[in-house]
């Protein structure tokens, strides 16, 4: 089993591109079945979820290759409908290909995702949207029976903004007759890029970004090439991990305006950040304060995905931080693995206050899920000493190379 092990202590110096976007890429592979013909992603990030994909779409009868740096995707051999529950078990994210399936074939069988190390993960919004979209779903023993011979475009309204019930709807919605309307969608970038997407193959779809999609269905009707989007929690990991190491860098292939709660909260740390087009630059002296109240909250608001990282940034500044979660019930499991470091970290219920502490040590780690273990590479940057990470399979879920990324930046760090 391979750890990552840093020697904390270095300051980061130097420029790095940014991969592309899971987040992003993972509704869109579900999203290639729609079209009988070619799919081709440029920028697609090298990941294990990418793999747990890739898999899936060679199960359902696609052929899939990866070419240079490009993955390319044929569904033109599309087969089968199902998707066997040990690859339904890699990849919660895998029950977006519920509404592309339903969409190519009018039929799916799945199993439930269930939980995972963020706590429980309903799916009740993404079936109940499909199901006003006409299809009838059957949960037996922990497998979902679906059936959508013909789905209808109408109003459907989420009871909250959910990021993949958003994506769900919207791509079953490409194969119903006439305009579905989401109404209080997602608006994340990720669902602005699955837009962008699915128009270059021919769809009409259009809002992505606000609060209400509008999705004519219709069939794609050609082949498509799409760059796949920056990957902005990427970007906010290695901003964070400046922070907290000190130093000066410049990331590129980035959209600024994704990061802009993450860049506000480092600013109010003590960073110094410049953005211009497709850059930002970050300066740290390395001890930060306090950046006051930070609350996790549905794009535009600051993303439960950066509350790890940057809490593992702020561990040794001046002052406390409070960390609201209000997305996930369960999603402070890093925190007794940032404790063994050293750190002062109070968890109750939502909210964990962070109080600086004048230094960090290496210790050994374990990832408890894959933000949280970006969030221990942070801190070990900044730690005195070795840091052991175990358990890197979640980094690996999401970073294709953070090891190559943070040595380029000069951090001490190896796989081992
Ligand atoms: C996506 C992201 C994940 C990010 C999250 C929130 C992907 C692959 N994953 O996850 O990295 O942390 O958005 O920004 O894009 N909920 C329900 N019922 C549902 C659906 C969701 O109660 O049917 C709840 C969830 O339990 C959670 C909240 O809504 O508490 C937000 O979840 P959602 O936006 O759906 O996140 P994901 O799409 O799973």
């Amino acid at each position: 089993m391979s750890h990552i092990t840093i020697q904390g202590g270095s300051r980061l110096e130097g420029t790095l591109a940014v991969q592309g976007a899971k987040n992003s890429v993972l509704p869109i592979l579900a999203a290639a079945i729609l079209h009988p013909g070619r799919t081709v992603l440029r920028g697609c990030p090298h990941l294990s979820d990418v793999e747990s994909s890739i898999r899936i779409l060679r199960h359902l009868g696609c052929r899939v290759d990866w070419e240079g740096g490009d993955l390319v995707i044929d569904a033109s051999g599309l087969s089968r409908w199902d998707i066997p529950d040990h690859l339904m078990r890699e990849m919660r994210s895998s029950v977006v290909f519920l509404g592309s399936i339903l969409a190519r074939t009018g039929w799916a069988e799945l199993s439930h995702p269930g939980g995972c190390e963020l706590g429980p993960r309903p799916i009740d919004m993404h079936l109940s949207a499909l199901r006003q979209l006409g299809a009838d779903i059957r949960e037996e023993g922990g497998f979902l029976r679906c059936t959508a011979q013909h789905m209808t475009g109408r109003e459907i309204t989420l009871s909250m903004p959910s990021v993949g019930a958003t994506e769900n709807a919207m791509l079953a919605a490409c194969g119903a007759q006439g305009e579905t309307v989401l109404v209080n969608a997602a608006r994340e970038p990720e669902i602005a890029d699955l837009q962008a997407f699915l128009c270059g193959m021919g769809c009409q779809v259009k809002g992505a970004g606000s609060s209400t999609i509008c999705i004519q269905g219709r069939q794609p009707t050609h082949d498509v090439c799409h760059t796949v989007m920056p990957d902005r929690i990427v970007a906010a990991t290695y901003l964070a991990a400046a922070a907290a190491a000190g130093g000066e860098i410049e990331l590129r292939q980035i959209q600024h305006s994704h990061l802009s709660t993450v860049t506000a909260a480092l600013h109010a740390a003590g960073c110094q950040i410049y953005s211009g087009p497709g850059q930002t630059v970050l300066r740290s002296e390395g001890r930060l304060h306090s950046a006051g109240t930070v609350r996790t909250a549905p794009y535009p608001g600051f993303p439960t995905d950066a509350q790890a990282i940057l809490m593992a940034a702020l561990l040794r500044g001046e002052g406390a931080t409070v960390f609201v979660e209000n997305i996930f019930e369960n999603r402070y499991r890093h925190v007794d693995e940032l404790c063994r470091m050293g750190a002062d970290i109070s968890v109750a219920g939502r909210v964990a206050v962070v109080t600086g502490v004048p230094a960090l040590y290496g210790a050994q780690v374990r990832c408890t899920d894959l933000r949280g273990g970006a969030a221990l590479m942070v801190a070990g940057l900044a730690a005195q000493g070795e840091t052991r990470i175990g358990d890197i399979f979640h980094i690996q879920r999401g970073y294709e190379d953070p090891v190559g990324d943070l040595r380029a930046l000069g951090a001490d760090i190896r796989m081992s």
